[in-house]
């Protein structure tokens, strides 16, 4: 049996759905959240510098995808850092756009890292953990390999919390999303699944929990744009 085949059939769907779209990924990210991802990634950036009074050495992304989160460390920290991911295709774009940065992406699953013990200052993941077979196990490992005093970073999609503002975007996150992502990536089930898994995903508070049950202290959150997403931090 190869490390492969001991995932789970969700893990195994979440894989073949994002080699699906990995090509129209980064386009449908820019495009459908009107860039703000972009403004995100580089708040969760800044929260991990702030954390640290200062630039950590070695930072880990997991579930990094076409790399964006972990290109925006290395920009913005100076640090080395390590992107991981278990879906090909998305690692491939990635690739494409490192150039000569020391960044450097490994193909791993989350919930089985393949890095020892202690051995990062840092840990993000975006947009990754509400895709995980089992997120609470993946928060353990991600601790596993954080350093004593080191930093996890979440970005990840939440619950809109203003009044008015939280129906419209329901309304524009439910019924219109789905729409124009199938139209551009051609995958309906790809883009029908992520309100589907925002939905089913807990809340900021609840998320706070999570971190105390994987055993980090001291968390926190920020809401961003109205809560549509949230940056989550926590320290080992
Ligand atoms: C929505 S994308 C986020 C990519 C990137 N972090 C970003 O900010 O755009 C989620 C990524 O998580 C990866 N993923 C999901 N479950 C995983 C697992 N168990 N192990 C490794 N990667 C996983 C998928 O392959 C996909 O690339």
């Amino acid at each position: 049996m190869t490390e492969r085949d001991y995932r789970g059939p969700d893990s195994r769907r979440v894989q073949e759905m994002f080699a699906g779209i990995a090509h129209r990924y980064d386009f449908l990210n820019h495009f459908l959240s009107v860039s703000m991802d972009r403004h995100w990634r580089s708040l969760a950036v800044r929260k991990i510098e702030t954390l640290m009074r200062g630039a950590p050495r070695l930072c880990l992304d997991v579930c990094s995808g076409t790399g964006d989160l972990a290109l925006a460390l290395q920009r913005g920290l100076g640090c080395e850092v390590v992107g991981s991911d278990f879906c090909h295709p998305m690692l491939t774009r990635a690739n494409s756009k490192i150039e000569k940065r020391p960044v450097r992406m490994v193909e791993a699953d989350t919930l089985r890292l393949p890095f020892p013990d202690h051995c990062f200052d840092a840990v993000t993941i975006a947009f990754g953990l509400r895709n995980l077979e089992d997120p609470s196990q993946g928060l353990v490992e991600m601790q596993r390999v954080l350093r004593p005093g080191g930093i996890i970073v979440i970005l990840e999609f939440s619950k809109p919390v203003v009044p008015v503002f939280k129906h419209v975007f329901s309304l524009y996150f439910r019924h219109i999303l789905p729409h124009v992502g199938a139209l551009i990536s051609g995958d309906r089930a790809a883009y029908q699944y992520l309100p589907d898994s925002v939905r089913k995903f807990p809340a900021q508070r609840e998320l706070l929990s999570l971190l105390l049950s994987a055993g980090f202290k001291n968390p926190g959150y920020r809401n961003l744009s109205g809560g549509i997403a949230a940056l989550h931090w926590a320290q080992t």
